[in-house]
């Protein structure tokens, strides 16, 4: 119930709370979704800040465990024909009947540091893109500067509960090169933190 609570209070000023960011992180997001074709797992779409910026020839199943964020991005997708959103997290995407077996493109955006199992999300990741599927990848990584890093790493443990389980000291990059993804292109930027976005294919490509 509190949590319930908490969620809806997240979700209500998730994208107030993102405005500024997102003059920037747009630019990044559109980069990454405009080149999507054929069949999308979505991970995570949160109020539904990327769907506008997939083609319209595209299919996209969007998964977003958070019963608030699901009901503000299923809003934003009546807009969208081509996008489905479904109430569950990617823990549970195997457990759907009539999907597509694999996806063309897999988007996980600000994502990886909010899942509880990074890993074995991102081996999930791994089981359901197709061998010829990408991975597009955009999040903010803890940050390389020593005293900034640091910084994280003290606040992290007040920020986390406060931000619906978002860490600042996490590594996706090289969690997800552990899990047997490779770049095919990769950006280190900063805004804030240090922030990473790849393009990444599985190893047996
Ligand atoms: C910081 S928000 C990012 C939302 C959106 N992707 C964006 O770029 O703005 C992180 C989202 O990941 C979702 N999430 C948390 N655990 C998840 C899981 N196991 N599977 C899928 N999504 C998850 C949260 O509910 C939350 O909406």
């Amino acid at each position: 119930m509190i949590h319930q609570q908490y969620q809806k209070i997240v979700a209500s000023i998730y994208d107030p709370f993102m405005r500024s960011l997102e003059k920037v992180l747009i630019q990044h997001r559109q980069k990454l979704l405009t080149q999507t074709k054929g069949y999308i797992l979505e991970v995570g779409a949160g109020t539904g800040v990327n769907f506008g910026l997939y083609p319209p020839n595209v299919k996209v199943w969007a998964i977003e465990p958070s019963t608030p964020m699901y009901k503000k991005a299923l809003k934003m997708a009546k807009q969208y024909p081509n996008i489905q959103v479904f109430n569950i997290g990617i823990e549970q995407v195997e457990q759907q009947k009539n999907w597509p077996v694999s996806f063309d493109y897999i988007t996980s955006m600000l994502v990886l540091c909010t899942i509880k199992d990074p890993l074995l999300a991102t081996k999930l990741y791994t089981k359901y893109l197709n061998d010829k599927g990408k991975l597009l990848v955009l999040e903010h990584i803890h940050s390389s500067k020593k005293l900034y890093g640091r910084l994280q790493k003290i606040v992290n443990p007040v920020w986390r509960p406060l931000a619906d389980g978002c860490n600042l000291t996490r590594r996706q990059d090289q969690i997800l090169k552990k899990s047997g993804f490779i770049p095919i292109y990769e950006n280190y930027f900063k805004l804030g933190t240090d922030w990473y976005e790849a393009i990444m294919k599985k190893t047996n490509q």
